[in-house]
């Protein structure tokens, strides 16, 4: 099957690793044009240069920026703005589930997990969606969270704040669709990366993986990134054209609801 997605402008958000580095590079396997965002500016150019050895430097662009700041999303914007002139595909991957405090009610943590989870993502929204309207067609993937969907243990504030994506996802592909415009959200379940947040957990709590994921996950297992982004790419591609507003949970089968 081909994916159509030679030569796309396609922005990804937070992708200097895990989940967001797989998708910017699936998307250069495809032969698309991916722009490529972080905070660090080593770990940025690190990835910049193992992905042009894979696949050429022509196709890759890096822009870093803290992007909860609505002032480094508008310079985003005239980045992109002055390489390409629009966007194909967007991918709002920015989110953090790591909680500063173990008060699940703290309203500074509450603040926090909304403005890196809920707000940016639609601050980024305000700023691209006007550019992708006037082009009439492209593609948008939001990244939610299984704990969005249902009790996880997970911080409150990060649950609610994924929860609000599915709302969004929602609303937001019935406003897109007359510019031709799709919005689909990715739910991903425990998605487990070298630096990443698991890395992190299993150092602390090794005996997590069998209280938890092992007992949870049918599949026994955590995810690898690619297997959340071969989806994204997939969602984000010509071939799943009739497809907006949806929410595709990729989890190993943890989640126990019949569809949503
Ligand atoms: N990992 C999981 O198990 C899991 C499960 C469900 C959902 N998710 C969701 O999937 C998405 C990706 O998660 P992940 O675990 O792959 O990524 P992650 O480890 O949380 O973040 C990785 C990337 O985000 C960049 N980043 C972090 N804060 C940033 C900021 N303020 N501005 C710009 N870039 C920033 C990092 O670079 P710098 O540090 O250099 O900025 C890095 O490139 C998130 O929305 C997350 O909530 C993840």
């Amino acid at each position: 099957m081909d994916l159509n997605l030679k030569n796309k402008n396609v922005l990804v958000t937070a992708s200097s690793s895990g989940i967001g580095r797989a998708t910017a590079e699936v998307f250069l396997q495809e032969g698309a044009k991916v722009i490529i965002n972080g905070r660090n500016e080593d770990k940025l150019t690190g990835t910049v240069k193992e992905l042009s050895l894979k696949y050429g430097s022509g196709n890759i662009g890096s822009f870093r920026g803290d992007i909860t700041k609505i002032e480094n999303i508008k310079s985003l914007k005239k980045f992109v703005l002055s390489k390409w002139s629009g966007v194909d595909i967007l991918v709002s991957n920015l989110g953090s589930g790591k909680p500063l405090s173990n008060n699940k009610l703290s309203v500074s943590e509450w603040e926090r997990f909304l403005d890196i989870n809920l707000l940016s993502p639609v601050k980024l929204l305000d700023e691209f969606v006007p550019v992708m309207k006037k082009y009439k067609s492209g593609s948008i993937i939001l990244i939610s969270s299984i704990t969005g969907l249902e009790r996880t243990g997970a911080p409150y504030g990060y649950a609610a704040a994924k929860s609000s994506l599915l709302s969004l996802t929602s609303n937001l592909c019935a406003e897109l669709a007359d510019f031709g415009i799709r919005v689909n959200c990715i739910v991903p379940g425990n998605v487990y990366f070298k630096g990443g947040r698991w890395e992190e957990i299993l150092r602390d709590q090794p005996e997590i993986k069998d209280k938890y994921i092992d007992k949870e996950v049918p599949l026994k297992r955590f995810a690898d990134p690619y297997e959340i982004a071969r989806s994204i790419v997939f969602l984000s591609s010509g071939c799943s054209s009739f497809t907006t507003g949806a929410v595709l949970v990729i989890d190993g089968g943890q989640t126990r609801r019949y569809g949503l």
